[in-house]
């Protein structure tokens, strides 16, 4: 039978965040950390939101190295994007009621970004609201998706439209659970970091450019560091009234990108692709408006192009396209809203472009 225990566990060091809106463990002593605050919590009922690959990979192992979580309720849902509906988190507000959850109960998302919006989103408006704790098991929901206090579903389409700011009450972060990850999601969960340092840490991104994507679990060392800065952002604004925005470098197309495959195309992007094709045209725009420097956005267009896979945005997409950036949250007196780049670490929100020039950005990308 395959062992679960404690070899199996990261060697990583412990890492507690203080400087964020919540907790924030990471490392070796990480389910220790998530036993003392489920006894210490002394809730009422205990219920572990999976999907199938969290549930075969994750869970056992969570199982195995957390005694307090042996009787706690499994609930299980398909994983995918297009799961993040209104649809099941009526199917979760059942569940959780059939399981008698109280006031007093706790969830515990374990997953990628998708359970952790969704869960959270479930948590804190069930019964008004009940605790919830996240613990990431993608790339992208480690150093970005758990973080924070986004949390959101998709509706007719539209990302991340209905939606709240509440905290998870802790986020225990393992990274040998991205061992089993395929490639595609670890690349697209390394989007998030790529973002981050070009928001925030030119010394970051000089690192990450030089990073050996063949290693296996090639970026778990760097998750602190993206962690930092997006808890430390947040931290600044949760609300997302000023510094925050500066998160959202490479969303804007990035989010409209996301839709529009999701919409029309059975093999659509992940998240994080969508975001690296996001981040190469709002360079563009960068340079077009702050005088983005033209040999770092050179640099920037031939890391992503040699590590994520090319799409072509037909230009007949682009008005459809534009219209799905017209619906951004994001956006204020109906123009649409980015983060531009003054120079790698230096982001500066609230800009807006007219379309012709939106769509010479979506030209650049796909004339690379
Ligand atoms: N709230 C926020 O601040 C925020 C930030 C960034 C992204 N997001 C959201 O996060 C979502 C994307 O997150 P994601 O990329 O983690 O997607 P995801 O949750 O769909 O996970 C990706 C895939 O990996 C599988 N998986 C999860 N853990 C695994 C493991 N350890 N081994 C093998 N497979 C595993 C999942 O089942 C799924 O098939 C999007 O909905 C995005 O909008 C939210
Ligand atoms: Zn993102």
């Amino acid at each position: 039978m395959t062992n679960f225990a404690y070899p199996f566990m990261s060697t990583q060091k412990s890492f507690k965040l203080n400087k964020a809106i919540h907790p924030i463990f990471l490392g070796k002593s990480v389910f220790k950390k998530l036993s003392a605050f489920v006894k210490k919590g002394n809730y009422s009922s205990l219920h572990i939101l999976v999907d199938e690959n969290s549930m075969q990979h994750c869970l056992p192992i969570l199982i195995a190295n957390c005694a307090e979580l042996k009787e706690a309720n499994i609930i299980e849902i398909e994983s995918g994007e297009e799961n993040k509906s209104i649809e099941i988190c009526v199917e979760l507000w059942a569940t959780l009621t059939d399981e008698k959850a109280e006031r007093k109960a706790l969830l515990l998302n374990l997953g990628g970004g998708v359970i952790c919006d969704m869960g959270g989103f479930v948590a804190s408006t069930f019964k008004r609201g009940i605790d919830f704790v996240n613990i990431p098991t993608t790339l992208l929901a480690q150093v970005d998706a758990s973080v924070g206090c986004k949390l959101a579903i998709n509706l007719e389409g539209y990302k991340n439209q209905i939606g709240l700011f509440a905290s998870p009450k802790a986020v225990f972060i393992e990274t040998t659970f991205l061992q089993t990850l395929s490639n595609r999601e670890y690349l697209s969960g390394f989007a998030e970091m790529i973002k981050h340092a070009l928001v925030a840490d030119s010394n970051y991104w000089n690192k990450l450019k030089k990073v050996d994507v063949t290693q296996n679990n090639f970026a778990a060392s760097f998750v602190s560091r993206s962690i930092e800065i997006k808890s430390g952002i947040v931290l600044a604004d949760p609300y997302e009234k000023g510094l925050r925005k500066v998160l959202n470098f490479g969303h804007t197309i990035g989010h409209a990108l996301e839709s529009y495959f999701l919409k029309h195309n059975k093999n659509y992007l992940l998240h994080g692709e969508a975001v690296a094709i996001g981040i190469i045209c709002e360079a563009y725009l960068s340079s077009i408006k702050l005088g983005f420097d033209k040999k770092q956005l050179k640099d920037l267009c031939d890391f992503i192009t040699l590590h994520y896979k090319k799409y072509n945005i037909s230009s007949a997409a682009y008005p459809a396209i534009i219209a799905l950036m017209l619906q951004d949250k994001k956006n204020e007196k109906k123009e649409i809203n980015f983060t531009l780049l003054r120079k790698t670490g230096k982001a500066i929100p609230n800009h807006n472009f007219t379309t012709a020039q939106i769509k010479e950005a979506l030209d650049f990308y796909n004339n690379l």
